[in-house]
């Protein structure tokens, strides 16, 4: 099964913590051979473990990934971090608009737009997180937050599909152990792929849409199956070794363990 695994550590563990536990996963991953061109692991550790990080990660073949950069290329913006920089450390890949960035920091679809266009001229996948919240869930507004949110946030320059990957964090399942049903992930994800195709009319393939929000052992083979999930944005079970390694087993191990 084609997917990528995004471990959302968010600011969570030690410098000495992510460090052995980076170091564990690619001991796994090494181990067990279980990475390839279309099955990928990306972790996303705080800014100023990035260095130590990617050095516990050598080797491995485990991508790493900011969790925000700034929309401007460098200057005077104190307490930010460029899309160069995150290059510079390695990364292939910068989490943007996650809805504690929206909530905490008051970013904007604008901004996020904005600064997925910092991370492509930056040779970075960006990752655009989208979600309803629980108001939005009640009100019936689900189809409309999301239409509005993912085509302000998207970038206006894209020249291929595969650059961009978009994650549905429904707000009120992160953290919460609730998750959508089946069925209406599946919507969103017929959704945001029609968004997605509307807006860049998709000559070069598809987008990657992932799923995030109380990932666990025990929902992410389901989610897994759900047609147009690209795979997996997980915050909490992504800094438990054994369950991120137990993710990563039933994503990746046998197509059969899925079926
Ligand atoms: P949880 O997996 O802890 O719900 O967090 C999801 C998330 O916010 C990942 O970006």
């Amino acid at each position: 099964m084609k997917a990528l695994l995004v471990a959302n550590w968010k600011m969570n563990l030690s410098l000495a913590k992510a460090t052995i536990l980076a170091g564990a996963l690619r001991d796994f991953v090494n181990s067990s051979r279980m990475l390839t061109k279309d099955k990928k692991l990306a972790v996303a550790p705080s800014a100023v473990m990035m260095g130590d990080v990617r050095q516990a990660l050598i080797g491995s073949g485990i991508r790493l990934a900011g969790q925000n950069c700034s929309a401007n290329e460098a200057g005077a913006y104190t307490g930010e971090v460029s899309a160069e920089s995150l290059l510079e450390y390695g990364c292939d890949y910068v989490i943007l608009g996650h809805s504690e960035r929206r909530k905490y920091h008051m970013e904007t679809s604008e901004e996020v737009s904005k600064k997925s266009e910092a991370a492509l001229k930056n040779k970075l996948t960006p990752i655009i997180c989208i979600g309803e919240s629980a108001e939005d869930r009640k009100n019936g507004f689900v189809i409309e937050r999301i239409t509005k949110e993912l085509n302000l946030s998207l970038p206006n320059v894209l020249y291929d599909a595969t650059s961009i990957v978009i994650a549905y964090e429904p707000i009120w399942a992160i953290g919460s152990g609730r998750v959508p049903s089946i069925e209406e992930i599946r919507e969103i994800m017929e959704l945001i792929a029609h968004i997605a195709r509307r807006k860049f009319s998709f000559r070069l393939g598809e987008v990657t849409i992932l799923y995030g929000g109380s990932v666990t052992p025990e929902n992410s083979r389901d989610i897994l199956k759900i047609p147009g999930v690209g795979g997996l944005l997980i915050g909490g079970a992504s800094i438990i070794y054994e369950q991120l390694v137990q993710i990563i087993e039933l994503a990746f191990k046998e197509d059969a363990a899925l079926t």
